[in-house]
């Protein structure tokens, strides 16, 4: 086994893990009412295992009003009752480690939904009242209060702030919102809000749970006396770190202590032990030397590398991301964490150019990143090669739809139900009509379901399935990555092991497979021995190790 950089112990699990996010809504539907349900992706968890994935991680399944799919959390220890009871949780839990599959949760810590009875009793209270000091309420600009408190905008557009109605039914303070108004932002400078969250961390693990993805991570603290952001905001990602919201001081002692939690907790039978608990930021920070400093040693484990799945198909631009990414990440000790899609990102397949070109990259892609050293997150139905769905006007739930003055379609694209078999809608998803499932799915479909993709050698499916086996038989040396290819990024290549090594091609000019080199997979058929144009190959030598 080879060791930890700085240390000489054994690699742990996530590390090189591959980790499949269920959005389970959308997901498998157990009681036929149309909407995805725990007991729906226990009974599935053996696609999984099949696919070869190490752990999952199941979004938000607390009780939410889903004003934004159910990170709008008004008990950060329930379970909606939509999706099952605790008892449901606890059985996905022990499915899945007896499968050898660990389970990540997610954890909600920048805002409440308006439904949490914090808020509820924030609004009853006056201002000033100790109630109103877990959320971050203040009065506003204006001879009459009128302006919102600072220039801050909303993630999800428009200003980052709410009036309220103050018990004399006059207009009163505001409070802050970085999403949706659903979404009240928490003050993390109050001792109680610190406290809840330690008990919802030990509320999970004591459930059995291994690790946490922790829900804009970057957000938590904001800059004192809540100063303007000036003109730019969520649109210049190079100074994003420098928002008065994003990226403060006050979140790495905050995760430090998270960790020392995470590492001392008991951990109930079949959980991994509690040194080797993951968590896992989704921080939306572009700087890469900044993002790292999420991951050093006694903070995180994990971090979300979206400028990989931002990058579009260009292989300079891949490149540089790969190559920065892995040298900023090995700076901290820390892997690079990959990424093509999630529950918010438009599909692979659309983003690279839709129908056949937009298909036949996302396999060059996914093989390219599941070559990287490092661990990787697919999320459901990447593995199918799922596009984007057009959700009609009346169905879209997203709320970038509305606070973007319809301009926005949202992400409901992305979190269509999958298709399981048959060749018509619900696709075997679960046994309610088609128009009662939690999205329209497409009528084109059939061909993309895990039946009609599972015995097809040229499939999707088949091509993941194949690769995480590959992946797990060429475990990636800890070498320095070194990165081969004409300097246009036409192509490039590099070695996951001493046997193992990717190339993609992106230009037209076909590339010629190393001498000797005996082909284990790719993404598209070879031409003799030459790769075709937004192709992948693994191959390796046959007198290895070279
Ligand atoms: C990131 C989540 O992935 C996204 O779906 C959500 O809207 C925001 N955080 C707010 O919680």
């Amino acid at each position: 086994m080879t060791g930890v950089p700085g240390t000489d112990g054994p690699v742990p699990w996530w590390r090189e893990a591959v980790c499949y996010e269920i959005h389970p809504r959308a997901f498998a539907d157990g009681n036929g009412d149309g909407t995805g349900d725990l007991p729906g992706a226990t009974a599935r968890l053996d696609h999984l295992a099949e696919l070869g994935v190490d752990a999952v991680w199941i979004t938000p399944f607390y009780p939410s009003p889903l004003a934004d799919g159910g990170y709008d959390i008004a008990d950060h220890t329930g379970v909606a009752a939509d999706l099952g009871t605790p008892a449901d949780f606890d059985a996905l839990v022990e499915r899945a480690h007896a499968l050898g599959i660990k389970v990540l949760v997610d954890v909600v810590p920048n805002h409440t939904s308006d439904q949490h009875p914090w808020f509820r009793a924030a609004l009853a209270a006056a201002p000033g009242s100790p109630a109103r000091q877990r959320y971050l309420f203040r009065d506003g600009r204006g001879e009459k209060g009128e302006l919102p408190p600072n220039d801050w905008q909303s993630a999800f557009g428009g200003p980052a702030w709410t009036r309220v109605e103050e018990a004399d039914g006059l207009p009163g303070q505001w409070y802050l919102h970085l999403h949706a108004p659903e979404q009240p932002d928490l003050n993390w400078r109050h001792p109680q809000v610190t406290a809840e969250f330690e008990r919802v961390l030990k509320h999970w693990l004591d459930h059995g749970v291994d690790g946490f993805r922790v829900d804009v991570a970057h957000t938590l603290f904001k800059a004192d006396d809540l100063p303007d952001a000036g003109p730019g905001q969520h649109q210049d990602v190079h100074r994003n770190h420098l928002m008065p919201y994003y990226d403060q001081e006050e979140l790495h002692p905050l995760f430090r202590n998270w960790r020392t939690l995470l590492n001392h907790h008991p951990a109930p039978a079949g959980a991994v032990a509690p040194h080797e608990r993951v968590m896992v930021a989704e921080a939306g920070i572009f700087d890469r030397e900044r993002l790292a400093r999420y991951v050093a040693a006694d903070e995180m484990q994990q971090v979300f590398n979206f400028a990989f799945l931002e990058c579009p198909w260009d292989g300079a631009a891949l490149r540089d991301v790969v190559e920065e990414s892995v040298r900023a990440m090995r700076a901290v000790g820390a892997p690079v964490t990959w990424v093509l899609s999630s529950h918010d990102a438009v599909r692979p397949v659309t983003r690279y150019g839709g129908g056949r070109a937009g298909e036949r990259r996302a396999r060059a892609a996914a093989l390219l990143m599941l070559a990287l050293p490092g661990a990787a997150y697919v999320y459901q139905g990447e593995e199918l090669g799922l596009p984007q769905a057009d959700i009609p006007d009346d169905r879209i739930r997203d709320p970038l739809w509305e606070r973007s003055e319809r301009r926005h379609r949202g992400r409901d694209g992305c979190r269509v139900p999958l298709p399981w078999s048959g060749t018509a809608p619900p696709y075997g998803f679960g046994a309610a009509a088609p128009e009662d499932c939690w999205l329209p799915q497409p009528a084109d479909w059939a061909e993309l379901t895990v039946t009609a993709q599972q015995d097809d050698e040229d499939s999707m499916l088949t091509l993941y399935r194949a690769a995480l086996r590959l992946r797990r038989d060429h475990p990636a040396a800890d070498t320095v990555l070194r990165v081969q290819g004409p300097a246009d990024g036409s192509w490039f290549a590099f070695d996951r092991s001493a046997r193992l090594r990717c190339l993609v091609n992106f230009s037209a000019r076909p590339v010629p497979l190393d001498d000797g080199a005996r082909v284990l997979l790719s993404s598209a058929p070879l031409d003799g021995r030459t790769v075709p144009q937004d192709t992948g190959v693994w191959m390796i030598h046959e007198e290895y190790p070279r």
